[in-house]
């Protein structure tokens, strides 16, 4: 399973990326208001950082200006995705991006059906919001799992990433579904980390260590 860090904070991308465990990036406006930095220079230095694609959402609401907004996006990087909304509007714009071999990810995906329409449209991602979903009651892995059966039965390949992740249980579930990529808040990835009994172990090797030079002193 792949993981991306759905964050447009630097540092934490710097920090996952030291470690490996940064195969993509995915922004939205709300994350890029977050860091109050103005959004082409901080997709650029993004992309600089991580290998693979940073997915830099779109913020017209007509096709035209998605596809125009889109085509202005992808000049940042090689590894620059179109995020675009779901919807009529959006499924045009990924339709036409896709056609002139630009990326897109569609984003605010709830349903199966949703992102059969938008494997259909012929996005190279989809995410659906599981957390969004769980907190309205419905269990947003169940439309993961589905998803994942649909785009199978019609041998369509967009790629699901599994989106709006809210604590480590999301990650073990998408994995065991066999989820292709999660993407990941960094509180979250920096969780996945944590063990009481990895701290114990520390600590004890660290005094036996201590205790043994000690006594050879
Ligand atoms: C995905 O690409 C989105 O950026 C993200 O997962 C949304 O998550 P949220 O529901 O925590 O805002």
């Amino acid at each position: 399973m792949k993981f991306f860090l759905d964050t447009a904070h630097v540092p934490d991308i710097r920090k996952a990326a030291g470690m490996g465990i940064a195969d993509g990036v995915t922004t939205n406006p709300s994350l890029v208001a977050k860091e109050g930095r103005d959004f082409i220079p901080l997709v650029r230095e993004i992309c600089a950082i991580v290998d693979g694609p940073v997915s830099a959402e779109v913020t017209a609401e007509d096709a035209d200006g998605m596809v125009r907004q889109g085509r202005d996006l992808a000049g940042i990087a090689g590894n620059v995705i179109i995020k675009v909304p779901f919807g009529q509007e959006g499924l045009q714009a990924v339709r036409a991006l896709e056609a002139e071999k630009i990326a897109t990810n569609v984003t605010l995906v709830f349903s199966p059906l949703q992102a059969l329409l938008a494997a259909r449209a012929g996005a190279s991602y989809i995410s659906p919001f599981i957390g969004r979903l769980d907190d309205v009651g419905h269990r947003g892995m169940d439309v993961v799992e589905q998803a994942l059966d649909v785009l199978a039965n019609y041998d369509l390949h967009s790629q699901i990433i599994v989106a709006s992740i809210r604590h480590p249980l999301h990650v073990l579930e998408a994995a065991l579904i066999g989820a292709p990529i999660v993407t990941v808040p960094p509180a979250v990835l920096w969780k996945l980390f944590d063990h009481p009994l990895t701290d114990i172990g520390v600590a004890r090797f660290k005094a036996d260590w201590q205790g043994l030079q000690e006594k050879l002193r």
